[in-house]
């Protein structure tokens, strides 16, 4: 249970010394200012009705874009170490779209705050989408030109960069299921996007080292897969499940090969191309919300977690039993989960695998006495601290996320913020789990 931070009953672990506290957000959930950057998939499915539960756009959201010193003076007063923040490509290809970025890396670094910036968090330019986007090898070359001209710019004040953001659901979601941006039905056909969004890492990998660049990572989206029951078509269903989720991805990242049978699936020449994707990470993000329950199809469409799941789907997600707490989302509340993925990753990857950084982790839920965000964070807070008991090379943390924001598909329903934003008059306001966390904060070494 949450419990004061300098509480002497349950006061939190101390983690170690250097681990890198942070908050995490991405440009096109909280930027607005949409007239001042070119479109991106996004803008354009938005703009198509019922893609968004509550026909919202992000055209002006949290008006990041211009209220950013309150944001940063927000981050600062907060106490963490570093922001993690996305780079929005379409604003960068439109005129002195870059300057945003300058003028908020200064602020960032005048307030003691790191910056860390996602070069991809899904905003595709909406005309690199029209030549093909991720299905097209090319996109890949392009955001490696991309990554190069951003760090030739901020490289001077930025040590910390992401390459890409869970390329894992921007597949799933975007790609084979269509209920994200840009909205294609591709099922396994989607494969391509995959392996063009791991290539387009490695590439840039290569273009950031170039760039003087030494501090590279990658936010992916992992958590445990539990078979629903101990018969073999649900445990059967639910490898495949984790080859999705927690392999297709990590596998060529970490050990420079796709999952048995996946390469054969991927276009071009996979063997050259692992080798550039597989280039040396110096650290590995998690994104980490739920586990997932997953069983054998069961012929009906299933809708899970705010999204559809088809049946012809090789697998069905189910419902957690237990009884656990579940989110405004209906994501359940299971912090042990994040030990035990940590636990598995180190055991997955051994020495293949870099120092771990836990690149988001959060909770929607109504009000601004949010006793139950705090429940959430002590909780998973614990839960690392077990896995770096237990030898798991975690540096750092970040909560998703700073502010309210748009949330995808779901709009403004779900607030995920430590700080409330009011949509109608773009008031912050901050939280109980705010104050919690700067006090957790303060109470660390
Ligand atoms: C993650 C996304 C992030 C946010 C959280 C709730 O999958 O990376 O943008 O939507 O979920």
């Amino acid at each position: 249970m949450a419990s004061d931070a300098r509480g002497a009953t349950n006061p939190m672990p101390r983690f170690p010394d250097g681990f890198l506290w942070g908050v995490s957000t991405s440009a096109h959930q909280i930027e607005g200012a949409a007239d001042q950057r070119d479109p991106s998939v996004w803008d354009a499915f938005t703009a198509e009705p019922g893609r968004v539960k509550d026909n919202t756009t992000a055209a002006v959201a949290c008006d990041h874009y211009h209220r950013y010193p309150e944001d940063v003076a927000l981050l600062r007063d907060l106490g963490v170490g570093a922001y993690r923040f996305s780079i929005s490509w379409p604003r960068v290809q439109s005129p002195g779209g870059l300057d945003f970025y300058d003028r908020l890396v200064d602020e960032l670094t005048a307030a003691g705050v790191q910056p860390v910036p996602t070069l991809f968090h899904w905003d595709l330019p909406l005309s690199v989408e029209t030549e093909g986007g991720w299905l097209r090898r090319e996109t890949a070359e392009r955001f490696a030109e991309y990554a190069a001209l951003v760090a030739e710019r901020l490289g001077d004040r930025i040590s910390k960069w992401i390459t890409l953001n869970e390329p894992a659901e921007h597949t799933l979601l975007g790609h084979a299921l269509g209920t994200h941006a840009p909205g294609k039905q591709l099922m396994f056909d989607a494969l391509p996007a995959a392996h063009h969004q791991l290539l387009a890492h490695g590439l840039a990998v290569r273009a950031l080292r170039a760039a003087g660049v030494t501090d590279i990572g990658i936010a992916n989206s992992h958590g445990p897969t539990w078979p629903a029951s101990d018969e073999a078509a649900d445990v059967e269903a639910a490898g495949f499940y984790d080859v999705l989720l927690n392999q297709l991805f990590a596998d060529p990242l970490l050990l420079g090969q796709y999952p048995e049978g996946l390469g054969e699936l991927m276009p071009g020449d996979v063997a050259a191309d692992l080798k550039v994707i597989a280039e040396p990470l110096d650290w590995y993000g998690i994104n980490y919300y739920a586990p997932t329950s997953v069983g054998a199809p069961q012929g009906a469409d299933i809708e899970f977690g705010g999204y559809t799941f088809p049946a012809e789907l090789p697998f069905s997600v189910r419902e957690i039993e237990g009884g656990h707490p579940v989110t405004d989302f209906g994501w359940p509340v299971i912090p042990e989960a994040l030990t035990e993925l940590l636990t598995s990753f180190r055991d997955r990857y051994g020495d293949r695998l870099p120092p771990i950084v836990i690149t988001e982790n959060g909770c929607s839920y109504e009000g601004i006495d949010d006793q139950e965000r705090i429940a959430f964070l002590d909780g998973h807070l614990r839960a690392l601290h077990r896995a770096l008991e237990a030898g798991v090379d975690v540096r750092g943390y970040f909560v998703w996320s700073l502010l309210d924001n748009f949330e995808w598909a779901e709009g403004y329903a779900r607030r995920f913020g430590l700080v409330h934003v009011d949509y109608e008059t773009l008031k912050r306001t901050p939280k109980a789990s705010y104050g919690w966390l700067r006090d957790v904060l303060r109470a660390q070494p």
